[in-house]
């Protein structure tokens, strides 16, 4: 059949931790490196995840909370120290965790050395360094490009008399990805932290680096809403020239080239943020001959609607897509979106922690997920993002509050007389790390189950995937398989009871049910699930 599929990356589950939200141990409400390092143990022994993904630690003046980095090759005393992060990389691979890094690299911070040298005059060094532009006549921006966070893309410098580009804040200028010493330096930047001994890279909007280099107006988008699902003024515009330019993939191959450089005993890892629309565009970046990046992240599971049929539709078009030889992933959270428990409710929160641990492709999960944890309402005085500022509702504050360990007020979050930087969940008592612990039929024990499942079932994380046709319409039925040993996974997405009947007579054995009070053989050709109840069962050898 074919092919192995056996690199870390590939068999293991990433955990992605903003280190702001983790763990504070220095007393100023804001998680940082040691805290990380404290909670090492959690990780790997009690979760038994196999890496962790890192949001942005940098120096920062946080303007986006560590995506406005100025100074790539040190750590923000807020979270620490170089000194601490050895110490927490050590910790982690001493308990047999890989860490991947954040890298930052379409965009610095404004404070960073080299953006004040190039704005500082048109003749500076570093002028070419980011993307600057003359006014049109009527004093008007370059083109019509738009910023993420909400307006235009381009800001006044009045200094230099030019507009500087900037995809996201105006304090994140653009870097200019087509100056060869731009390109060098983040290289060197990668590197730095690869000798430090970091397994991976997660690059931040990596489609994004090189853009139409005539800096062509992008054309309106008839259809915004179906584009994006929401009528943002973003959306006004198809993003046809401001990003995903065709010389991205070199770039990617280049970069690739600095990772492959470390060799294959322990291969180092990319996985890139993007947002395509069009699945082939984003499948795309894995590169012809494999040669881009590891993966391209996949976001599809976060934007479909939570139905059997359109979460299958998602699986099998990731199945068709993803090149002969490369490896799939999947995403249910991250420190962008609502909380998973928020999106799709508590009951189906089980159900999505179910299938995302089963599916044939490498997992990212978010911190908190593993207990349930939910969106925290946030008020007007406790708004931080800068993005709820400018487009009232966007906020990502709610699924940024501080990881729940305990019962003790602030959660073990923090000390008790220290305020944390964003609030705590109001159910924190009975949602944390102690309590579920202890709790036979909490998510954290289901999470468990099904990260042992899969550490125990090569079928689970190797196999390969098949959908399975007899469900009901609101079950999503699919089997994994891997040389003798099969698993079929059954899921109903609905609040009611579902019957799936396989067509073929064949028992199989309840391995773990998202409710864990059912561990029993089963008649597959008459499966009953509860209202939102996944089952993983094992069939038969062949
Ligand atoms: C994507 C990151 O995930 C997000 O948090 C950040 O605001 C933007 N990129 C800009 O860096």
């Amino acid at each position: 059949m074919g092919q192995e599929f056996s690199l870390w990356w590939q068999t293991g589950v990433i955990y992605q931790i903003y280190p702001r939200s983790f763990q504070d141990t220095n007393g100023d409400g804001i998680g940082d490196i040691p805290g990380i390092t404290s909670r090492l143990d959690y990780l790997a022994d009690t979760l038994r995840v196999d890496a962790i993904w890192l949001s942005p630690f940098y120096p920062s003046p946080m303007a986006d909370f560590g995506y406005d980095v100025s100074n790539y090759v040190d750590v923000d005393p807020v979270f620490g120290t170089l000194g601490s992060f050895d110490e927490m990389l050590q910790g982690a691979h001493d308990r047999g965790l890989k860490v991947i890094v954040d890298w930052v690299p379409n965009h610095s911070s404004d404070q960073h050395p080299w953006f004040l040298e190039s704005r500082s005059s048109r003749d500076s060094l570093k002028r070419e360094w980011y993307v600057w532009r003359d006014a049109k006549p009527d004093g008007s921006p370059p083109n019509n490009w738009l910023s993420w966070f909400g307006g235009g893309a381009w800001e006044w410098d009045e200094t230099t008399g030019q507009y500087y580009l900037h995809s996201f804040l105006k304090e994140q200028p653009d870097l200019n990805w087509r100056n060869p010493e731009v390109k060098r330096t983040m290289h060197d930047v990668l590197r730095f932290w690869l000798d430090r001994g970091v397994d991976g890279v997660r690059i931040d909007v990596a489609n994004m680096i090189l853009k139409d280099p005539e800096l062509r107006d992008n054309p309106p988008n008839p259809e915004p809403a179906a584009t994006s699902g929401h009528a943002r003024a973003y959306w006004s515009q198809v993003h046809l020239y401001d990003k995903s330019h065709p010389d991205v993939h070199d770039a990617f191959r280049e970069i690739r080239g600095v990772l492959d450089d470390y060799g294959t005993s322990a291969p180092r890892m990319a996985v890139g943020e993007m947002f395509e629309s069009d699945r082939r565009a984003s499948a795309s970046y894995y590169g012809n001959n494999l040669d881009e990046l590891h993966m391209p992240f996949n976001f599809a599971l976060i934007s479909a609607p939570w139905t059997a049929q359109a979460v299958r539709n998602v699986v099998d078009i990731t199945e068709a897509i993803v090149p002969a030889g490369g490896w799939p992933n999947y995403v249910l959270g991250n420190h962008d979106q609502h909380r998973l428990a928020s999106r799709i409710g508590a009951e189906q929160a089980r159900v999505g922690m179910t299938l995302l641990l089963t599916l044939r492709g490498t997992p990212t999960m978010y911190y908190g997920d593993e207990l349930g944890m939910h969106d925290v309402p946030i008020t007007l005085e406790q708004v931080h993002d800068p993005w709820e500022l400018n487009e009232p509702g966007l906020g990502r504050d709610a699924e940024r509050t501080p990881m729940q360990w305990n019962t003790q007020p602030n959660a073990g979050f923090c000390a008790l007389d220290v305020q944390p930087w964003l609030p705590i969940a109001g159910d924190y008592r009975e949602i944390n790390v102690a309590v579920e612990r202890e709790e036979q039929s909490s998510t954290i024990s289901l999470t468990r189950s099904l990260l042992e499942l899969r550490r125990a079932h090569p079928c689970l994380a190797v196999g390969s995937y098949r959908p399975v046709d007899d469900g009901p319409e609101s079950c999503f039925v699919y089997l994994r398989e891997h040389e003798q040993h099969r698993c079929l996974v059954a899921l109903n997405f609905s609040a009611e009871s579902q019957t799936v009947a396989l067509q073929k007579r064949e028992r199989g054995s309840i391995l773990v049910s998202t409710h864990l009070d059912r561990v029993e053989e089963v008649d597959l050709s008459r499966l009953h699930l509860r209202p939102n109840e996944g089952c993983v069962i094992e069939v038969g050898r062949r």
